[in-house]
C-alpha cells in the first residue's frame, strides 16, 4: 500500500495509500514544484497512514496548519470489515458530520486508515535557516515575538532546544555546535517565494535581535546542505537521547510562557536522581518535549516523575499529549486532560465502531473503557 493515488497540479491534492513513506512522498511532490504541508525528524520510515492516525504535528504545523485541516479525505476499513470511502477532494463539505475527523488522531482504535487524500502547498522558493542562541527563555520568547512581527507570513518554523540537548547531540553525535555555548538555541526557518525579500527580513529581524541583546550569537544558512546541518541539530536529538539511557519522555502543551518552567521544576524536583533532564520542542506550537534519561529503567524515578508531570500539566490546563497520542503508556492519565464526561463520549463512540474490542486494543481509552 505504498502507491500514490493521483495529484492534481492545480490544487495540489495528493491521494495516496496508507503505506507511502513520508520522505517519498516529498521527493515526488518536489519535483512536481510542491511539498508536504507536515515535516518530522522520523520522515525517512514513518508512513503517512501513521502520521494521520496519530494526528503527527513535526516541525511546520506553525505554518501549514495541523493534519486536521490538511487532510481531505480518509478511507477507512471498519471493525466490520466495511470499507468507508470517504476519499473526499474538497476543501469545502458541510455535509453532516466530518467523519474522517473521528480517525485523524485516533490512532487506529476506531478504524484502519487505508488512503488519504491530503492538501499540499507550493514548494517555496527561497527557505533560509537561522540558528541563534539565547542566555534564558525570557529572551527566547520575546525572540518569537519580535520573529512574528518581522517575519510575519514568511516564518515556517520556530524551534527550541537546551544546552543540555547540545551536550547530548556532542557527546552522542559528535555534532559540533555551529555557535557559540547558549543556556538555549532557537532554529528559525523561513520560507517564502522571493529571496531578495526574505533575506531582507530575516536580516533586519537579526539585526533587530542581536542589537537588543535578545540573541547572544548567531548564524544563517542559505543552501541546502547548511540548511540540512542546522536542521539536524534538532531534528537529531530524539536520536541523541537513545544513546543516553532508558528515556522517559513527555509531550506536553501549555501556554508558550510556561513552557520552560516545567523542565526547572522536574530538575529541581527529581535532583541527582536523574541523569538528564532535556527540554526542546516547538516553541511556535506551546509544546514541549520533556525527556529524562536513567541509566536503567527504575521504577523509583518514574514514580518521582509521574503523576507530577501531569499534575503540573493539569494546573496549566495543559494537554498531557501535545502530538504523540496516548497509546499504552499514558491511556489512564487521560483523565488530566480531558473531564469525564468527554472521556466517557470517546468510550461510547469507541463501543459503536468497535464493539467487540478488536481494533488496536488497549491502547489511548483508559482500563475500565477499552
Ligand atoms: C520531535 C519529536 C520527538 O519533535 O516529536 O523531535
Ligand atoms: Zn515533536
Amino acid at each position: 500500500m505504498n502507491q500514490v493515488m493521483s495529484f492534481d497540479h492545480v490544487s495540489g491534492i495528493l491521494t495516496c495509500q496508507a503505506g507511502c513513506v513520508l520522505e517519498n512522498l516529498s521527493s515526488y511532490l518536489e519535483e512536481k514544484d510542491f511539498i508536504m504541508p507536515l515535516d518530522l525528524g522520523a520522515k525517512g520510515s514513518c508512513q503517512i497512514g501513521g502520521n494521520v492516525a496519530t494526528n503527527a504535528g513535526g516541525l511546520r504545523l506553525l505554518r501549514y496548519g495541523s493534519l486536521r485541516g490538511t487532510v481531505l479525505g480518509l478511507e477507512v476499513v471498519l471493525a466490520d470489515g466495511k470499507v468507508l470511502n470517504c476519499l473526499a477532494t474538497l476543501r469545502k463539505d458541510n455535509t453532516g458530520y466530518d467523519l474522517k475527523q473521528l480517525f485523524i488522531g485516533s490512532e487506529g482504535t476506531l478504524g484502519v486508515i487505508t488512503a488519504v487524500s491530503i492538501l499540499c502547498p507550493r514548494k517555496p522558493r527561497a527557505v533560509n535557516v537561522a540558528f541563534l542562541g539565547c542566555s534564558t527563555f525570557q529572551q527566547l520568547l520575546e525572540t518569537f515575538q519580535c520573529c512574528r512581527g518581522m517575519l510575519g507570513e514568511i516564518l515556517s518554523a520556530f524551534e527550541f532546544l537546551d544546552s543540555a540537548c547540545m551536550r547530548l547531540l556532542e557527546k552522542h553525535l559528535k555534532l559540533v555546535n555551529p555557535i557559540t555555548e547558549s543556556p538555549f538555541y532557537i532554529v528559525i526557518e523561513t520560507a517564502g517565494s522571493n529571496a531578495a525579500h526574505d533575506e531582507e527580513k530575516l536580516h533586519n529581524f537579526l539585526e533587530t535581535v542581536m542589537e537588543s541583546s535578545l540573541v547572544t550569537d548567531g548564524t544563517v544558512a542559505t543552501e541546502d546542505a547548511k540548511i540540512k546541518a542546522l536542521w539536524a541539530m534538532r531534528e537529531r536529538v530524539t536520536e541523541a537521547l537513545t544513546h543516553d539511557g532508558y528515556t522517559y519522555k513527555y509531550d506536553i502543551s501549555l501556554p508558550v510562557e510556561k513552557i520552560y518552567q516545567l523542565v526547572t521544576d522536574m530538575r529541581h524536583h527529581l535532583g541527582d536522581r536523574a541523569k538528564n533532564v532535556v527540554g526542546y520542542g516547538h516553541v511556535g506550537d506551546g509544546n514541549l518535549h520533556l525527556n529524562i534519561t536513567s541509566p536503567t529503567k527504575d521504577p523509583t524515578l518514574l514514580a518521582a516523575i509521574e503523576p507530577y508531570v501531569y499534575e503540573w500539566t493539569a494546573g496549566c490546563r495543559g494537554s498531557i499529549s501535545a502530538e504523540h497520542g496516548l497509546g499504552l503508556k499514558k491511556k489512564n492519565y487521560i483523565y488530566f486532560s480531558k473531564p469525564p464526561e468527554a472521556v466517557a463520549l470517546m468510550g461510547n463512540i469507541k463501543s459503536m465502531l468497535d464493539p467487540h474490542g478488536i481494533l488496536n486494543p488497549y491502547k489511548t481509552l483508559p482500563d475500565n473503557l477499552c
